[in-house]
């Protein structure tokens, strides 16, 4: 694929940088190392403000171009985080920590942002002003909000934003995006069935907590089948049920369950939410138990504006020469949705080629993919805030 790489003198480098973060991964907001270390790499590029512990450890850089009578801001943002899974590469840049590992290439999109902030900050040829915002906590949901609530967007007058995410089996390099949603609302429930616990052999003075908490399940599942517009999209997954007990001959108190809801648009989630809660009560009553219901609205949808959209493709297709501007939402989630919230913005996807699936321990982030990224955050901001 014919890249247009900007910043093909700085790949070595770049890649020295990803693997480093690799073999070094931090999870949810004890992103300290990593933090430090772009904070350090920012300021010796020569940004004009590197500010440290936004949003508890996100980091936020300002690169000023050459010109600012446009009065732009522009923001480009990258999760630095990694996830509680024990590394199975066996690669020499493996995790050198037992449980944790960047297994959905937080570090490549680090290496990357950090690559294009450092050609920026050298060229300058724009006119206006790129913030770049490095975030802790994607995984956990939240790394965006809490840097959010800090005032990223305000205090930097941030007008849009841009994010992007390593796609395993789309070719390396190469990008899809769409307008509207492009990533799903996370929810999550916990529903506590409760009856009266008993013998195994004596059931009828007992409420069967696990046959009712069993139908509910079942009929959870009428929920997105029968409920929602069957051209629409949702999810609805219970995946833990769990006894208060592992004996063999006794029925329990309680079940509790846990799973999670995806949605792509509002009305669609209020309709899960409230069938969820309905058909879970009244199936626990029609077997003499009771269920309580949390529903946890968790993240946002990811929604990418129109404008935005259309833009952040255009520059995708003048990097890598193509684009897929059609690609179907997918119903993970990502925390970048607060920030969609905020401003309008795009998040586009690139290739990790033919490699495991994000979340996998024999997952690792394609250095191959780097020219692209880089210079796809390069391109954007001299397309977006052209300098005379
Ligand atoms: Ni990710």
């Amino acid at each position: 694929m014919p890249v247009k790489n900007r910043l093909a003198e700085l790949l070595p480098e770049i890649v020295e940088w990803r693997r480093d973060l690799h073999a070094n991964p931090e999870i949810r907001f004890d992103t300290h190392r990593t933090a430090a270390l772009v904070a350090d790499r920012l300021r010796a590029f020569g940004c004009d403000e590197v500010t440290t512990g936004i949003g508890q450890t996100g980091v936020v850089g300002v690169i000023r171009g050459k010109q600012n009578s446009s009065g732009r801001v522009v923001g480009l943002r990258a999760d630095m985080d990694a996830l509680p899974i024990h590394e199975a590469t066996g690669l020499a840049h493996a995790s050198t920590v037992p449980g944790a590992m960047h297994a959905c290439g937080h570090d490549g999109h680090t290496a990357m942002l950090l690559g294009a902030a450092k050609y920026l900050a050298e060229t300058r040829n724009f006119d206006g002003t790129v913030v770049v915002i490095f975030q802790p906590d994607e995984e956990g949901g939240g790394g965006a909000i809490a840097m959010c609530e800090d005032g990223v967007m305000e205090r930097w007058g941030v007008q849009e934003v841009y994010g992007m995410h390593n796609m395993p089996g789309l070719p390396v390099g190469s990008f899809a995006i769409r307008p509207g949603p492009i990533l799903a609302a996370v929810d999550s429930f916990e529903i506590v069935v409760t009856g009266r616990g008993g013998h195994g052999a004596i059931p009828h003075q007992a409420v069967d907590t696990t046959l009712a908490a069993s139908q509910v399940v079942t009929a959870l599942q009428s929920v997105v089948s029968r409920n929602v517009d069957p051209l629409k999209n949702a999810v609805l997954s219970v995946c833990s049920f769990r006894t208060d007990t592992d004996a063999f001959n006794v029925i329990p108190d309680s079940v509790v369950l846990k799973g999670t809801v995806r949605t792509l648009d509002a009305d669609v989630r209020d309709l899960v939410e409230a069938r969820l809660a309905g058909v879970a009560t009244a199936t626990a009553q029609a077997f003499g138990a009771e269920a309580g219901v949390t529903y946890r609205r968790m993240v946002a949808p990811s929604v990418n504006a129109e404008e935005n959209t259309e833009f952040a493709a255009s520059v995708a297709e003048a990097v890598a020469g193509s684009v897929v501007r059609d690609m179907p939402p997918m119903m993970a989630g990502e925390d970048f949705a607060f920030m969609l919230e905020k401003r309008p913005g795009a998040y586009i996807m690139v290739g990790n080629g033919d490699s495991a699936m994000v979340h996998h321990p024999a997952y690792d982030f394609n250095d191959d993919a780097i020219p692209a990224g880089c210079s796809w955050f390069a391109e954007l901001v001299e397309r977006r805030m052209p300098a005379a």
